[in-house]
């Protein structure tokens, strides 16, 4: 049995980069009779970033009912919220005492936030919350308390997978084999999904087209994703271009093969904005519709989520924290 963990911090909307990058990928490995899915909402990655409470549910419930439209069937998956299970966040305090903080000093997030200081002449770490130093191992307390073998992620965060194998292995050298490291995931042809900007699309970018947008919004959105200023009959460069990336995230290898072709001989931009459109649409309406069902009764996901994790403690978590408490030397607890 291989066990597929995966996690999206509720900091706002999903996006569609989140859908090709995490969600469709995740889904479509649950379904596999071989493998043991555990995917679950990071309320407090979520913490780092957003400070408004109201924000904070709200976007727990929009992504809980963006999984089960997506797909994910509470029956076959642990389906949690992160927050209801403390032994994650116990064994983030083990695992900082054998994190090299050298390490966490190179993570992506937050060095990129102390570049930005030192551009504007600040301290170093002016502004700068510990709680994003200490991301990478909330990240890593995540994937090890439940001994993912696979996690299947976006590129941005195939580093945070590296530091959780790398704490991992650290611990197993101190108190024994109780880790498995694991591997990341990336879906080869959705590498990074572009934002309407052309940089990655990401909530911290205000560049994100919504998962469920309405479909005049959808739309709407696809038509402003920036272009080159090539005539329609000038033959246009699809590797450089962000639409191109975009369709090939969610079509065929066939009807790819055909985009390229029709990039060679020309095609205008408008043109291929609608084909763009459509086949997102195709495949996002009827996840749409489910969507709006789901989100219209808020106390039915909080009841899977709190089973969820109520079972998943029983039968998992507990006993193994219990186990890792006696590994390091702490009283077990009776
Ligand atoms: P988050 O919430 O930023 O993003 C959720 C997932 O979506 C992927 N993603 C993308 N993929 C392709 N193109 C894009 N433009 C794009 N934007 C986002 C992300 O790579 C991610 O897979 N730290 C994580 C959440 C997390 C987690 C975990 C993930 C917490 N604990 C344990 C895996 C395992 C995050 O903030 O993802």
């Amino acid at each position: 049995l291989v066990r597929v963990l995966t996690g999206i911090t509720t900091s706002g909307t999903p996006h569609l980069g989140n859908y090709v990058g995490a969600i469709r990928p995740a889904i479509a490995a649950s379904r596999s009779a071989d493998v043991e899915s555990y995917y679950f909402l990071a309320d407090l990655h979520a913490l780092i970033k957003v400070q408004e409470p109201a924000r904070v549910q709200r976007s727990t419930l929009e992504i809980a009912a963006t999984w089960l439209a997506c797909g994910l069937e509470p029956e076959r998956v642990r389906f949690y919220r992160q927050s209801d299970i403390p032994e994650i966040t116990e064994l983030t305090w083990l695992l900082t005492c054998v994190a090299g903080k050298g390490i966490l000093n190179r993570a992506h997030a937050y060095k990129a936030a102390v570049d930005r200081n030192r551009a504007e002449g600040e301290d170093d770490d002016a502004g700068i919350n510990a709680g994003l130093f200490m991301y990478p191992v909330l990240m890593s307390a995540d994937i090890l308390l439940f001994n993912a073998d696979r996690v299947p992620v976006g590129r941005d965060q195939i580093q945070h997978i590296e530091m959780a194998r790398d704490f991992g292995q650290r611990f197993n050298h101190l108190y024994g084999e109780h880790f498995t490291l694991p591997e990341v995931e990336i879906e080869e042809r959705v590498a990074t999904l572009p934002g309407l900007d052309g940089r990655k699309m990401s909530k911290s970018y205000d560049n994100t087209i919504p998962l469920f947008a309405s479909r005049a919004e959808l739309k709407k959105l696809i038509f402003s994703i920036i272009t080159d200023s090539k005539a329609p009959g000038e033959p246009k460069d699809a590797d450089g271009s962000a639409l191109f990336q975009f369709y090939r995230a969610f079509a065929s290898e066939d009807e790819t093969a055909r985009m390229r072709q029709a990039f060679a001989e020309g095609i205008a931009w408008g043109e291929a904005k609608q084909q763009l459109f459509e086949r997102i649409d195709v495949e996002v309406a009827p996840l749409r519709e489910r969507y709006e069902a789901l989100i219209a009764r808020p106390e039915v996901i909080e009841r899977q989520l709190r089973d969820g994790a109520a079972q998943l403690r029983q039968q998992v978590a507990t006993p193994f924290l219990r186990r890792l408490r006696e590994a390091v030397g702490l009283r077990e607890l009776s």
